[in-house]
């Protein structure tokens, strides 16, 4: 009879079940896997041979049997070092070195050749998975012990090596289930590295940045150099709201797979801020590779992705933000997969208006002819422009205003009227399936945008002299969606309207 053991592969963002079955026959010695597997679970062999070995139990090569690993279903490619534990323990069953019933256990972890076990990536969906399909118990690594805890109803049992699971299977030396982590006591106050106080004038662009930051509002500023744009969007991380539960399990989960939790630390409960330098490749910013992982876009989900000298990206990397930004997910397909993964995230970019970074300015002179003024503008095409809902211009400071010392307002207290704002939206979208204004639909517009007359005209004269797109238009409402929630007000009032017209675009950025 094959023994057989349940253990779990990544698809895309989810987890699905995957029997690992193993059969010994008579005959000259071999180990094979088959069922779709890549080469690190091809090289698992060595790994569970020398481990059993080591952890003093008859390895396969001492068997004298045929070995054939089966992990179904086979259509699933099989990735990455997950199958060494459950193929370990398949063996060790099949061999009647152990008896046990696995029936509704999951088993996953990488074995080192003396048998203990490492760390692997993407136990959090394998556990929400595992309590979806109704298994009890999951056996990891004991460095994975703690993000697997996060879910509830699932017992979760640390491993450090494979003979302390024997002991535990057979029942000569039981282990405790890891406690559950309750998700508060990982939530700290965030530490503040760029306070709002430290940043001299600029009241308008910090306005813009309390919008952005309450309904979640991609927001572009353009300015000369040393204005104080990228000091302006290191500061906007500190004034983002706090982490619903939900979106503290959804951004970890795109970390698990990432491989990016710490053992210590394994959720994610402060908003990521993500900066890739304009040097970035298509595929970093979007995610891919053979075995498509989660780019710049995913790890910035219910985040920020800051684009520091976004006229400097190369355009057609730039234009591969258009999909996300649109549908807050990205779909990349490979030549052995498509997956799609979740990137809703808050696009914020800095750039200079020219090559020199003086065009438009009042006082000094652009060096640059107006063909490349535009050759440069021209970079961020049109309809990536027309999904930036607010365009702002940080402009050069005075001396005087750079050397005052008044004491601009904190982080800390923008902070607090950006989480009213927020929490006003949660609890009007409660059951749309949507968290802030930039998430509406047109339906959704419909029932929580409305105006009244004068205040539509305003917004129709507006959006026939500036000949608003029809994107722009609903884009405008969303911002004043957002302008009532901080000031507290229900109804979208003309001034609501008329600020966030102001934030549409110039000619020239
Ligand atoms: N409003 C301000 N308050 C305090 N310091 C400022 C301000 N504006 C600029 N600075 C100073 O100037 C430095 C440069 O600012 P920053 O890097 O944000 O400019 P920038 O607009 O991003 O320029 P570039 O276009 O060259 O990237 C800051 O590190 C800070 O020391
Ligand atoms: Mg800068």
């Amino acid at each position: 009879m094959p023994a057989k053991i349940f253990s779990s592969a990544i698809l895309g963002l989810d987890a699905v079940p995957i029997e690992v079955e193993v059969d010994l026959t008579r005959g000259l010695h071999c180990f094979n896997i088959v069922g779709l597997p890549d080469k690190a679970v091809e090289e698992s062999k060595e790994r569970v041979s020398a481990a059993i070995k080591n952890s003093e139990y008859d390895a396969p090569n001492k068997t004298n049997r045929r070995i054939i690993v089966n992990l179904a279903p086979a259509n699933i490619k099989k990735e990455g070092s997950y199958y060494d534990l459950p193929i370990a323990v398949g063996f060790l069953i099949a061999s009647e070195q152990i008896k046990t019933n696995t029936n509704d256990k999951i088993f996953v972890g990488e074995l080192a050749l003396d048998g203990s076990l490492r760390k692997v990536n993407g136990i959090l969906p394998t556990v929400i998975m595992a309590k979806k399909r109704g298994f009890k118990t999951i056996f990891v690594p004991s460095d994975n012990a703690k993000e697997a805890s996060i879910i509830e109803g699932v017992s979760v049992i640390p491993l450090k090596n494979l003979k302390e699971l024997m002991f535990h299977l057979d029942g000569s030396g039981e282990i405790s289930p890891h406690p559950v982590s309750k998700i508060d006591d990982y939530i700290c106050e965030e530490k503040i590295t760029c306070d709002f106080a430290y940043i001299k004038g600029q009241e308008s662009a910090k306005r813009a940045l309390e919008i952005a930051a309450a309904g979640a509002h991609n927001i572009l500023m353009s300015g000369p150099p040393g204005s104080g744009k990228t000091l302006l969007a290191k500061a906007f991380a500190s004034v983002l709201p706090q982490m619903t539960f939900d979106e503290i399990l959804e951004v970890t989960k795109i970390y698990s797979i990432a491989g990016r939790l710490g053992s210590e630390n394994p959720l994610i409960t402060v908003r990521p801020f993500r900066s890739p330098h304009h040097t970035a490749s298509g595929i970093s910013l979007i995610g891919g590779g053979a075995y498509p992982k989660p780019g710049e876009v995913s790890l910035s989900h219910r985040g920020v992705l800051f684009l520091d000298e976004f006229s400097e990206f190369q355009r057609n990397v730039l234009e591969n933000l258009r999909q996300p930004l649109e549908d807050g997910m990205v779909t990349v397909s490979r030549a052995k997969e498509t997956i799609t993964f979740p990137a809703r995230f808050t696009l914020a970019a800095a750039t200079n208006p020219c090559p020199c970074g003086n065009y438009n300015d009042p006082q000094k002179e652009c060096y640059c002819s107006p063909s490349i003024v535009s050759k440069y503008q021209r970079k961020i095409s049109g309809p990536l422009m027309d999904r930036i809902d607010i365009h702002i211009e940080v402009p050069r400071i005075k001396y005087e205003k750079l050397t005052s010392e008044q004491v601009a307002e904190s982080s800390l207290e923008i902070r607090k009227r950006v989480q009213k704002a927020r929490n006003l939206q949660q609890a009007r979208y409660a059951g749309e399936n949507i968290q802030t204004n930039n998430e509406m639909s047109i339906k959704q517009m419909q029932k929580y945008c409305k105006i009244d007359q004068e205040t539509d005209s305003i917004l129709r004269a507006a959006a026939n002299q500036m000949q608003l797109s029809g994107r722009s238009v609903h884009k405008i409402l969303k911002l004043a969606r957002t302008i009532a929630d901080l000031s507290g007000e229900e109804n979208i009032k003309r001034d609501f309207i008329a600020e966030a017209l102001q934030y549409r675009p110039k000619d020239n950025f």
